[in-house]
C-alpha cells in the first residue's frame, strides 16, 4: 500500500489527540497537518493543547513542534499538503456540515466523527466488519457535490458499536425487536476521574440525544442503498436506555433480542466466534483478529480488564442466555474513544484506502 499524507481537524480535542496517538505509527497514513480552531492556529501543537492532553500515552514527539492550521480559513493550503482527513470537532452542527461539504468540495475526502452528517441520505455510516458494502453510495454523494475525490463519510455513535457488531449476524434469523440499556464511560463526555471529579460514584440516568441515536443509527447502518441513497432497514423495533457510569473508557450494553426464526444458544455462539468481516479478509492494519469475543465466565467481560482487546478495537460479550419476554439476553463492550470513535474511523479509513478511494 503507498503512503497516504493526512490531516487531523480538531487535532487539539479528546478525540484529535487520539488520531494523533493513533497515527504516530501507522504503516499507511502520515499525519502532515493538524488543525484547530482560531484559538489554536499558529501555535504549535503543544503550546494549543497544553495541561488538555488526555490521552495515557504522550503526545508524539514528531507533532509536538507541528504548527496548527485554522480549520476553517487555511483549507486551500490544507487541501494541498494532504490526501484525506480525519475530523473530530466541537461546533454546532450546522457549521460542521458546512466545514465538512467545504473540504470535499476542495477535492479532500473527510473520515468524520461528528455526527453532524450521519443522516444525510448519500453519506455512508460506516462500521467496517458490518456494513462495508455503503461506501459505494460515496459516487452519489460526489455526483451531488460535484467533486471528482473529495467525499464525506462518517462513523456512527459510541454507544452503538457494541451491540450492533454483536447483533449484525445474527440478523439472517430475522431480528423482530431489540432492547439495549447502555452504561456509558465518562470519556464519552470527553471527561476524565480529573477533570470530572464529581462523578465517582455517581450515575447520571441521562445523555443528551444519546437514546435517539441508539435507535435511529443502527437501522442506517443496516440500511440498504436504493438509487442515490442509503434507505434505512425497517426493522427491527429498537429502544434504548443510556446512562452515564463512572467508568473512565469503554461503553457496556445489556441487550435483549427476538427473532423470526430463533437460533440456538450454541448456534449464535458458533457465529460470532466464526466472524470474519471484510477488515479480517483484507487485513487491515487496524482491524482485531477476532472481532467478536465471547467470554464463558459468568462476571466477564469486564470494562476495565477487556476494553483494550485486540488495541481496543474488538468487542467483547457474555452471558448470552434466554430470557423471559424476549428470546435472550446478553451484554457486550466496546471501547468507546478507540472503535467507538477515532480507532474506528482509522479503520474506516483504511477500508477506503484499500479500495482506492483515496488514490489520485
Ligand atoms: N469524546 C468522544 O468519545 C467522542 C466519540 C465520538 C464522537 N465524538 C465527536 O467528535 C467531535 C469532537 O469531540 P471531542 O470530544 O474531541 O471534542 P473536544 O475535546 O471539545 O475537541 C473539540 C475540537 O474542535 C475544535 N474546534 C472547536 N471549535 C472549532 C471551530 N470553530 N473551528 C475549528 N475547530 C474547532 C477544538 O479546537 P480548539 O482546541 O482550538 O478549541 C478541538 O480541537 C464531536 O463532534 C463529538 O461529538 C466524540
Amino acid at each position: 500500500m503507498k503512503e497516504f499524507n493526512v490531516g487531523i481537524i480538531g487535532a487539539t480535542g479528546m478525540v484529535g489527540q487520539r488520531f494523533a496517538v493513533l497515527l504516530e505509527n501507522h504503516p499507511w497514513f502520515k499525519v502532515k497537518v493538524l488543525a484547530a480552531s482560531e484559538r489554536s492556529a499558529g501555535k504549535t501543537y503543544k503550546e494549543a493543547v497544553g495541561t488538555r492532553w488526555l490521552i495515557e500515552k504522550p503526545m508524539p514527539k514528531a507533532m509536538e513542534d507541528m504548527v496548527i492550521l485554522d480549520a476553517s480559513k487555511d483549507i486551500d493550503k490544507i487541501a494541498e499538503q494532504v490526501d484525506f482527513v480525519f475530523c473530530a470537532v466541537n461546533m454546532k452542527k450546522d457549521e460542521i456540515k458546512a466545514l465538512e461539504e467545504e473540504y470535499a468540495k476542495h477535492e479532500v475526502p473527510v473520515m468524520s466523527n461528528n455526527s453532524a452528517h450521519r443522516f444525510t441520505p448519500d453519506v455512508p455510516m460506516i462500521i467496517p466488519e458490518v456494513n462495508p458494502e455503503h461506501i459505494e453510495i460515496v459516487a452519489a454523494q460526489k455526483a451531488r457535490l460535484g467533486t471528482k475525490r473529495g467525499f464525506i463519510s462518517v462513523k456512527s455513535n459510541c454507544s452503538i458499536q457494541s451491540y450492533v457488531p454483536a447483533l449484525s449476524p445474527l440478523r439472517k434469523f430475522g431480528i423482530t425487536k431489540v432492547l439495549a440499556c447502555t452504561y456509558q464511560a465518562i470519556s464519552g463526555a470527553g471527561k476524565t476521574f480529573e477533570t470530572w471529579p464529581e462523578m465517582v460514584d455517581k450515575l447520571i440516568p441521562y445523555i443528551g440525544g444519546e437514546e435517539e441515536k441508539s435507535e435511529q443509527e443502527p437501522l442506517k447502518v443496516w440500511g440498504r442503498i436504493e438509487g442515490n441513497e442509503i434507505v434505512k432497514a425497517a426493522s427491527p423495533s429498537i429502544t434504548t436506555q443510556c446512562l452515564r457510569v463512572p467508568v473512565s473508557n469503554g461503553h457496556f450494553a445489556a441487550a435483549f433480542v427476538s427473532f423470526e426464526n430463533k437460533p440456538s444458544i450454541d448456534e449464535i455462539i458458533d457465529i460470532w466466534k466464526n466472524f470474519k468481516g471484510v477488515p479480517q479478509e483484507l487485513e487491515l492494519p487496524s482491524a482485531p483478529k477476532q472481532f467478536l469475543n465471547y467470554f464463558t465466565e459468568d462476571n466477564y467481560p469486564q470494562a476495565a480488564l477487556h476494553r483494550n482487546l485486540e488495541n481496543g478495537m474488538a468487542v467483547s460479550i457474555g452471558r448470552l442466555r434466554p430470557d423471559t419476554q424476549y428470546d435472550y439476553k446478553f451484554v457486550c463492550l466496546s471501547h468507546n474513544t478507540l472503535r467507538g470513535a477515532a480507532g474506528g474511523a482509522v479503520l474506516m479509513a483504511e477500508l477506503y484506502a484499500a479500495k482506492g478511494y483515496f488514490d489520485r
